[in-house]
């Protein structure tokens, strides 16, 4: 019964308030690396020599170069059918609300309504000053290659190629790198690192909205939920036999480990999300446009 499309359908059509959290997984089928699975950054690469402070006040070269990569792995792809049925559910139902774990922009350019997408690590098109007392920030920057030092992040076919240890780059001078216009110390991309908090107001903005009522449904989609707090909302939002947790992942053992007890009320989907979501949202948004 907890993958039963009709059952889905049918605590759809009873419900109003929708949470969605969405991970890396949500991004795969337009072609953009996970963290964890197979081939994902987390897998070549130590997230703490690239996605920490310590990280780009040691090297920031090697930190500029890892995101100006998968800025624009980004630019080169395209939203998936995943982001556009999320966007148009989001246009039928005001009451639906997309938590983002991904930086990638893909929801912001499947035109998902703003308000009711919080994306919780920031975004790679929004660059800030590194220095904690300056409030420069400009986003929606889509220059790639940023600058000229960062050029070969945009000519690399893999992270593994532009970071291969056996050819390194040469190292890059901090001089070369971007600088922010008002204090001249390093600019930064606008995401969230380990460690680091998550914008206050938003984490507040969530709790309230969660408060607000009870939840019918929270979609958990593509995400291996090790990272929190986006990995709590989930059994936050649970009230008892009333909120379906529904989890999509292309990883039906993910599945089970998300809803470490997989309660009657809920549902676990293993595919790609791109292909479940249109799927599973159709009473509510109709057939997409076809690409
Ligand atoms: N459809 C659905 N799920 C998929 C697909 C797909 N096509 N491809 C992969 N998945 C699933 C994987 O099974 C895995 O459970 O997506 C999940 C991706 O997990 P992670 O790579 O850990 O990504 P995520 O959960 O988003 O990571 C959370 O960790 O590194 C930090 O800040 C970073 O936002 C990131 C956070």
């Amino acid at each position: 019964e907890y993958n039963s499309i009709t059952a889905f359908h049918k605590k759809l059509a009873e419900s109003k308030r929708i949470l969605a959290v969405c991970g890396a997984g949500l991004s795969a089928a337009s072609g953009l690396a996970t963290f964890r699975g197979a081939g994902g950054h987390w897998r070549e690469h130590k997230a703490t020599d690239l996605a920490t402070p310590g990280a780009f006040r040691r090297d920031p070269g090697l930190v500029w170069l890892f995101y100006a990569y998968r800025r624009h792995m980004a630019l080169s792809v395209k939203p998936n059918a995943g982001h556009h049925a999320l966007a148009a559910l989001a246009k039928k139902n005001p009451d639906f609300l997309c938590l983002t774990q991904n930086v990638d922009n893909l929801h912001q350019r499947s035109l998902h309504p703003p308000p009711q997408l919080k994306p919780l690590h920031g975004s790679l098109f929004t660059l800030t000053c590194s220095s904690p007392s300056c409030t420069w920030s400009s986003p929606n920057n889509y220059a790639s290659p940023l600058c000229p030092a960062l050029a070969p992040a945009a000519s690399s076919s893999s992270l593994s190629q532009l970071l291969d240890p056996s050819h390194p780059l040469d190292p890059i001078d901090p001089k070369s790198l971007p600088h922010c216009p008002d204090c001249h110390s390093l600019q930064r991309p606008g995401v969230v690192w380990f460690g680091e908090p998550l914008e206050e107001g938003m984490l507040d903005e969530i709790d309230r909205w969660i408060d607000a009522g009870p939840v019918d449904i929270v979609l958990v989609i593509g995400t291996s939920s090790v990272v929190y707090p986006a990995a709590g909302y989930a059994e936050a939002c649970r009230t008892k036999g009333h909120t379906s947790v529904v989890t999509v992942n292309l990883d039906a053992d993910q599945n089970r480990q998300t809803l470490n007890s997989l309660q009657e009320e809920d549902f676990a989907f293993a595919g790609d999300a791109a292909e479940l979501l249109p799927e599973l949202l159709k009473p509510v948004i109709g057939e997409l446009p076809k690409e």
